[in-house]
This record gives structure tokens, C-alpha cells and sequence, in this order.
């Protein structure tokens, strides 16, 4: 692997008795796409809030391009070029589509105002299929354009390294086409991408690398086709509930 951009070591998070994420070590590399799964209750989201500076581990240490993340609020982590988006969307909702990308492009690394400012947001809203809804209330949007809304203030932010948590969860299955679409699209453009999914098919379809976690343990981790192959991943995350899978 080139000079990782992500590196995280022996992370663990504990919530007093129970350990969400155990000893978990991964890198990513640069413009990689790298697909997240396991079951409820994994550690998915506690690691993405790990990496985003919203939960401080237990122990453990990540990296951002070689600098240690530790300590770090979420708007310093952001600053260095890492953000994520939340499962649960939440937008400003009496708010416009344009506005509540704004708000990313104004605290962003980029500090953008005035001008530049909106010719960034409509940038953004373009990349991410919402030009059409630019003055429309974030609360009217469908749930598939939330998740891209979702997307885009994150990109406001002008991050190397986006994590997208289960931004298919939800949608019908010409949306998670689409979704797919942009996370490749985002890659194309130079991103880093950390994707949880639920929908095996899309994280297979879409990623590089896989890491499988089950109860905060990683059980598995590699290119899609060898991890759906081991047998700790089918026994572990298939063999208990294959509906959950949605495969
Ligand atoms: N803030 C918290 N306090 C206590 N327990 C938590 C907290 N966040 C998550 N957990 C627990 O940690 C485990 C992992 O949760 P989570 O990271 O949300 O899993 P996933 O995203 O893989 O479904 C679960 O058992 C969950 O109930
Ligand atoms: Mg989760």
C-alpha cells in the first residue's frame, strides 16, 4: 500500500461495561473506497465517531496522513481534512437546500464567503444531483435527497476523507444505484471514502477493501470477494440473520 492516509491502531471504545470497538487496526490509502459492514450493534458508527473527533476512544490512536488525531474536536479534525456524515441526517430543516450547504462552505477549510461562496455551494449541489432543489426547504426533501444533502455539507467542508454512514439505509434500489454513482464519482474526483453499509451488495459493489466487525471485533478484512468467501464473516454476520443483510 502507498503512504496510508488513514491509519488506526488497536482503537477501542468502551461504554462502561460493554466494549463497542475492540482493539480495531486498519489503513486506508489514498482515494481508496473503503466499505465498513457488520451486523447492528458492530461498532460501525462508534468508530466513525472515533475518527470524526465526536467520541474519544478508550485507547488506541488514529492518524490522519501521519498526525495523530488524538485530542481533537470535531471542527479541528475537519480542519485537517476528515468529516463524516450521521446516519440519522440532520439538516437545518426550515432552511434552504443552498443554505444548509453554506453553513459547511462558511466554517469549512476553505472559509468561503460572498461570491466564492455560492459558486462553491452550486459546485457542490451539481456534484451531488440537488442543483434542481437549491432554494427548497431541506425539510421537503425525500429521504434519498436527505442522504445527499447530507453528502453535500460534508463536501462544503472541502474534505480529503469522507465517511459516510449507511447513506443507503432506507433508499429503494434505484437510489442506492445512484448513491453508488456518486460515491465512485467522489473517488474520481480525489476523495478518500469510509463507507458503513448495510446493503452488502452496494459495499461490495462499490468498495476496494472491505473490514468486517462483529461485536466491536474486526473478524475480516480485504478485497469484497475474499471476505464474503470467509467462513468467520458467513457464520458471524450471515449465518445469524441473512434477511438483515439485504443482500
Ligand atoms: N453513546 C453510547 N453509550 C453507550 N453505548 C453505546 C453508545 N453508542 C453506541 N453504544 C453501543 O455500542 C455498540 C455499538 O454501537 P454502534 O457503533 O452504533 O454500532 P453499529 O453502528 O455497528 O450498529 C452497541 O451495543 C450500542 O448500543
Ligand atoms: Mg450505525
Amino acid at each position: 500500500m502507498p503512504e496510508p492516509i488513514v491509519s488506526v491502531r488497536a482503537l477501542t471504545v468502551r461504554f462502561g461495561g460493554l466494549v463497542a470497538v475492540k482493539a480495531v487496526s486498519f489503513d486506508v490509502a489514498p482515494r481508496e473506497i473503503f466499505g465498513v459492514i457488520g451486523p447492528n450493534g458492530a461498532g460501525k458508527t462508534t468508530l466513525f465517531s472515533c475518527l470524526a473527533g465526536a467520541q474519544r476512544p478508550t485507547s488506541g490512536s488514529i492518524h490522519l496522513r501521519g498526525e495523530s488525531l488524538d485530542g481533537l474536536a470535531v471542527w479541528a479534525v475537519a480542519h485537517r481534512g476528515l468529516v463524516r456524515t450521521h446516519q440519522i441526517v440532520r439538516p437545518f430543516r426550515e432552511m434552504t437546500v443552498a443554505d444548509n450547504v453554506a453553513i459547511g462552505a462558511r466554517f469549512g477549510r476553505g472559509r468561503r464567503r460572498g461570491a466564492d461562496e455560492k459558486g462553491r455551494v452550486r459546485d457542490i449541489l451539481a456534484r451531488t444531483g440537488l442543483g434542481a432543489r437549491a432554494g427548497s426547504l431541506a425539510g421537503t426533501l425525500t429521504l434519498g435527497e436527505l442522504k445527499r444533502l447530507e453528502i453535500a455539507r460534508a463536501l462544503a467542508t472541502e474534505p480529503d476523507v469522507l465517511c459516510l454512514d449507511e447513506i443507503m439505509g432506507g433508499l429503494n434500489p434505484a437510489e442506492i444505484n445512484a448513491a453508488m454513482v456518486l460515491v465512485r464519482e467522489l473517488r474520481d474526483q480525489g476523495l478518500t471514502i469510509l463507507l458503513i453499509e448495510h446493503h452488502v451488495h452496494a459495499v461490495v459493489g462499490v468498495s476496494d477493501r472491505i473490514l468486517v466487525l462483529n461485536f466491536g471485533e474486526r473478524i475480516a478484512e480485504g478485497r469484497p470477494e475474499e471476505v464474503l468467501r470467509d467462513p468467520a464473516v458467513v457464520a458471524a454476520y450471515f449465518g445469524d440473520a441473512p434477511e438483515e443483510a439485504a443482500l
